[in-house]
């Protein structure tokens, strides 16, 4: 188990070492390190299991500390940043020499956000380098939203946890990029694509399903757990099982018919953020649960409930 606690002086002296440190965001825990230390770039890897053409994002406290490390330079995405950051955004951004390809998987761009978590952004403003985190889970699993979701499945890879408590958001970032000229969402997150066309009009998704994505980290099968999981109707989906044990997720309180049912609902009064920051929460209970299988309910397709609804179909995979 990793020592958990508030300590920024700690938490930054051992990033600044090379090592690895979960720090809370908004969005999800993420797996810190210096994004310019190579070695401590190949320890994220390898705590993570995570291979080496996935890349990562890294977090910075300020729109003007982007300059050293990316080119901020198209106007509908620093428009995106000026309404946005602190927040659950990810911009794609050209790259600077100083990042390591590594950490941008070869790719030309590098994936830049500013979260917005007081203790986070203090760590960040005091270290003075870009921390290179994706999500502390093991690859392919689903993201850890309180400290207790990081210890159990990564604790004894890193050296400190910077406890942040819960998880505001609940959902990793939405990422957006430029490609053919056109703004695109290339993940779905927690922030919603109706306010982000508020601010620079219509968008383009470009959010892939396929085994083998272009974009890369956008598999089809993600934020897995270990039982079979299945979304859909929900009354349908638990006549079908009704021989096992089932888990429920659903949104909005239900009376369910059947023996044997765990229920967890994202949200009694259907409330799409409270679902959001449910949702992985339940997602583990869920898979810790004596169940035989889990059946969710799919969200209604707008504001977050897209998000949901990715999130739970690459569970499906
Ligand atoms: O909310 C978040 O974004 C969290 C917190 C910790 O910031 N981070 C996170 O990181 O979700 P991760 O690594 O689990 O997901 C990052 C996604 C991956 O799907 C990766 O493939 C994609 O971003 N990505 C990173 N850099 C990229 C790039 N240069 N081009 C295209 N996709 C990129
Ligand atoms: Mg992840």
């Amino acid at each position: 188990m990793a020592e958990t606690g508030k300590n920024i002086d700690l938490a930054a002296e051992l990033l600044l070492k090379g090592n690895l440190v979960a720090i809370p965001t908004e969005t999800v825990y993420g797996l810190a390190a210096n994004a310019l230390n190579e070695k401590a770039v190949i320890s994220i890897f390898e705590a993570k299991q995570r291979p080496f053409f996935d890349p990562l994002i890294i977090h910075v406290p300020s729109i003007e500390s982007i300059d050293k490390y990316a080119e901020l330079s198209d106007l509908r995405l620093q428009k995106l940043a000026k309404a946005f950051w602190p927040g659950p955004l990810t911009l794609l951004l050209p790259k600077k020499e100083i990042i390591p390809n590594l950490v941008t998987s070869g790719l030309a761009s590098v994936a830049v956000r500013i979260p917005n978590h007081a203790l986070t952004l203090e760590l960040l403003k005091k270290i003075n380098i870009p921390l290179a985190a994706p999500s502390a889970n093991p690859f392919g699993y689903v993201s850890p939203t309180q400290p207790e979701h990081v210890n159990s499945q990564l604790g004894d890879k890193i050296a400190y946890i910077l406890d942040g408590g819960v998880c505001e958001v609940g959902l990793e970032s939405t990422i957006i990029g430029i490609e053919d000229e056109k703004v695109c969402v290339f993940r779905l997150g927690g922030l919603a694509l109706e306010d982000i066309e508020k601010v620079i009009g219509k968008t383009e998704l470009r959010i892939n399903n396929s085994s083998n994505p272009v974009a890369p980290g956008q598999l089809k099968s993600h934020y897995a757990p270990k039982k079979p999981l299945f979304v859909g109707e929900i009354k349908q989906l638990i006549e079908k099982n009704k021989d096992k044990k089932i888990a429920i997720i659903c949104f909005g309180e239900k009376n369910f018919e059947g023996k044997d049912l765990i229920v967890f609902d994202l949200s009694k009064n259907k409330n799409l953020q409270e679902a959001a920051i449910n949702l992985f929460k339940y997602l583990r209970l869920a898979d810790d649960s004596n169940a035989d299988v889990v059946v969710c309910e799919e969200l209604p397709e707008t504001g977050l409930g897209r998000a949901i609804n990715d999130r739970l179909r690459r569970a499906a995979g």
